[in-house]
């Protein structure tokens, strides 16, 4: 039998994301409630959950130590928010990014809550301090932003509104542990947190490389996936100075007026639109065309690639 001990987690919205965090906290054993305003959204929500967990379990790919059975069993739909959110330890919304709608989530969620949940926003860039200012349960409000797809890449940033109790970071920090997920504590809220902060720094600069002509699309993208992409898979840009030199001390003295004089170069935030949208758009629909069907079967395949290399990270951490 499937044990709900640890207890009730509510998801609010269940398209994309909220199903993917349904099937992480079930496969940490909690009692997982799903709620959307939308009753048919949580009917297909619990049908894609259960092929999905079949396929997974099919392909030994499962997470946690429950059967695909014991975990579905632990997955309800519930159409009202007050019943949801009865006995609940922790509260994921996964709305549309809209900062009104969410506002209004949050507002109707404080009133319906006790001290003791934590609210927590999925939102991938909108700030705590625009979401959960002048709520009574401020302390208890976080946002823990996942990464598509968040069953194959663990990463959580959890980033305190400046009220934010501490204890409400260890717990969720904790939690996320606890379902297999790997937290980091953004300490000060930022417009785009760290993990879009450093996407967008790449992007910028891959995106004036084509610009100029300096390297073609496709070969830009070689660079991540055949070059820096294959180290960033296990090791973060620190430890990579740390490591390409005797220490990081060493790699400073080394490379720090190389570094400084190549980045003195890089040019202004770029537009993102007119021919080299075109060129870009071109280039990619070479490789994969831009229509529904094949953008599916790639984004299929880039997640069975995620799945595989998760396997090759845990077998390289146990040794
Ligand atoms: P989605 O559009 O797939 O799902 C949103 C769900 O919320 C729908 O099922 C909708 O019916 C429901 N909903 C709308 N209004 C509601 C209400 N008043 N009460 C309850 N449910 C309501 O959106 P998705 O992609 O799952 O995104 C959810 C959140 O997660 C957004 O804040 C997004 O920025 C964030 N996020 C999304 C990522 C992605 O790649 N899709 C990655 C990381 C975070």
């Amino acid at each position: 039998m499937a044990s709900s001990a640890a207890g009730v987690v509510v998801i609010v919205g269940s398209g994309l994301i909220g199903r993917s965090w349904g099937m992480l906290f079930a496969s940490g054993g909690f009692k997982v409630k799903l709620y959307d305003i939308e009753q048919q959204q949580i009917t297909n929500a619990l049908e894609n959950i259960r092929e999905e967990m079949k396929l997974l379990e099919q392909s030994g790919s499962l997470k946690g130590s429950l059967s695909a059975e014991e975990q579905l069993s632990l997955i309800s739909g519930c159409s009202s928010i007050q019943e949801a959110v009865e006995g609940a330890m922790h509260i994921q919304e996964c709305v549309p990014e809209n900062l009104e709608l969410k506002k209004k989530i949050f507002a109707q969620l404080d009133r319906a809550v006790d001290d003791t949940v934590v609210l927590s926003s999925s939102t991938s860039c909108l700030l705590p301090s625009q979401l959960f200012s002048g709520l009574v349960h401020v302390k208890q409000c976080i946002v823990a932003h996942p990464v598509n797809p968040p069953y194959y890449v663990p990463l959580v940033e959890l980033v305190p509104h400046p009220e934010t109790s501490p204890a409400t970071v260890d717990r969720t920090h904790t939690l996320m542990r606890t379902i297999g997920q790997s937290p980091v504590r953004v300490l000060k809220e930022v417009d785009g947190f760290a993990l879009n902060r450093l996407q967008y720094a790449v992007i910028s600069e891959a995106w004036r490389l084509v610009e100029e002509g300096i390297v073609s699309p496709a070969d830009l993208d070689l660079v991540m996936s055949d070059g820096l992409g294959m180290r960033y898979a296990f090791i973060g840009p620190l430890e990579t100075m740390h490591l390409n030199a005797e220490g990081m001390l060493s790699y400073c003295d080394r490379y720090r007026e190389g570094m400084k004089r190549v980045l003195k170069t890089f040019g202004p935030v770029p537009e993102f639109s007119g021919a080299t949208v075109e060129k870009v758009n071109q280039a990619m629909c070479v490789k994969v065309p831009g229509d529904p069907q094949h953008l599916a079967a790639r984004r299929k395949w880039r997640d069975e690639c995620l799945m595989s290399l998760a396997r090759l990270k845990s077998q390289m951490q146990s040794q």
